[in-house]
């Protein structure tokens, strides 16, 4: 007969505490929104537009990809491959809806471990709506097969530089803010929708946030690297001389104000011009009111 240590049952017993206390954890998060075509629809053009979600987690970094990575970044902690995020085994098969509410507000998976994702950065303040929609849409992903490693940062970078992270952790409910009100739905899109501050922003020290879309960060992408430019409305080093409609065009194209085409493996132009063209007008008109970084 097999003897059970006394050390056996203290495990099980942890481990069906754990089992509850998890439980209960779940059942007090905010009920979920109710889920209708357009929640699915409002979820897609996030993804396939300012969101970009597919330009890092799709394998060629395009829009229409199934979101199974393959791609690899440098981020602050160093190599990064996003995740399979579709609904596989070696993927996110099995997280709830309110499990990728958490990746998004907390920076948290559901097995408690933290996601070291500075290329997230901006998402905790996405609104309710938009952070339900989002999950509601990668769910109804099929499933692709593809391992993806997940990052485990190193002990040093987890305790020294992981602590400033986790305390961007957003609790509670983020209201919806009005398409009508301009400049504050155009900041909302560029600062927690598409982050163009990611890249466009110098990274920064511990205490500051660096030059907000000032430019001059290296970006990393499958062992090529270039930089991202300055977009505030400086007349010599931004795109302060560029027009409403050059803009516009650029959002579109991928083409800027002298007709240069810009890499869109490194800039997720190929993802804005789905989004809708009343979003296209407020992010245009957000960013010509960005204050000039020279
Ligand atoms: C700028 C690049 C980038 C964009 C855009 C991006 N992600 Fe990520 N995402 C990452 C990286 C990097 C990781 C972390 C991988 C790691 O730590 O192993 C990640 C992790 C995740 C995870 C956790 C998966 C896991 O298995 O641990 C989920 C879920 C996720 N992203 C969903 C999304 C969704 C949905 C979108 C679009 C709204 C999105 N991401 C947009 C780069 C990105
Ligand atoms: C994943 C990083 C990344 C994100 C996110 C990103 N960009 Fe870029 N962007 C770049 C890089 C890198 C370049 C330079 C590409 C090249 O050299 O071909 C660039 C180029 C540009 C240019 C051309 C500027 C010029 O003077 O030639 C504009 C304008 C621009 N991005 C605007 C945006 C806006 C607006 C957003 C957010 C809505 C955004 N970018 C998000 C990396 C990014």
């Amino acid at each position: 007969m097999i003897r059970w240590p006394a050390r056996a049952f203290t495990v099980i017993a942890l481990l069906l505490v754990g089992a509850f206390s998890a439980c209960s954890s779940e059942d007090a998060a905010p009920p979920s929104l109710p889920i209708t075509e357009s929640t699915l629809a409002r979820g897609k053009v996030i993804a396939e537009g300012f969101g970009s979600c597919g330009f890092c987690h799709a394998g060629q970094g395009a829009p229409g990809q199934s979101l199974a990575g393959g791609r690899v970044f440098v981020d602050f902690y160093g190599e990064v491959q996003p995740s399979n995020i579709t609904r596989s085994s070696t993927g996110i098969g099995g997280w709830s809806e309110q499990d990728l509410r958490k990746i998004f507000r907390a920076n948290t998976r559901p097995d408690g471990s933290l996601l070291y994702s500075p290329l997230h950065r901006g998402f905790e303040w996405m609104s309710e709506s938009d952070v339900t929609a989002v999950a509601v849409y990668v769910r109804s992903l099929a499933g692709v097969d593809n391992t993806v490693e997940r990052r485990e940062p190193s002990f040093i970078n987890r305790n020294v530089f992981g602590f400033f992270m986790t305390k961007s952790e957003v609790q509670g409910y983020v209201p919806q803010i009005s398409p009508s009100f301009k400049t504050e739905y155009g900041q909302y899109v560029v600062d927690n929708i598409a982050r163009c501050a990611v890249c466009h922003s110098k990274p920064g020290g511990l205490l500051d946030v660096g030059d907000y879309l000032g430019g001059g960060q290296e970006i990393s992408i499958n062992g090529v690297t270039k930089i991202a430019p300055n977009i505030t409305s400086s007349k010599s080093s931004g795109i302060g001389s560029w027009s409403v409609e050059q803009l516009r065009h650029f959002l579109m194209t991928g083409s800027t104000a002298d007709g240069k085409k810009i890499d869109s493996s490194f800039c997720p132009v190929e993802f804005y011009r789905n989004a809708p063209s009343d979003e296209i007008e407020v992010v245009v008109s957000y960013l010509r009111s960005v204050a000039a970084i020279e």
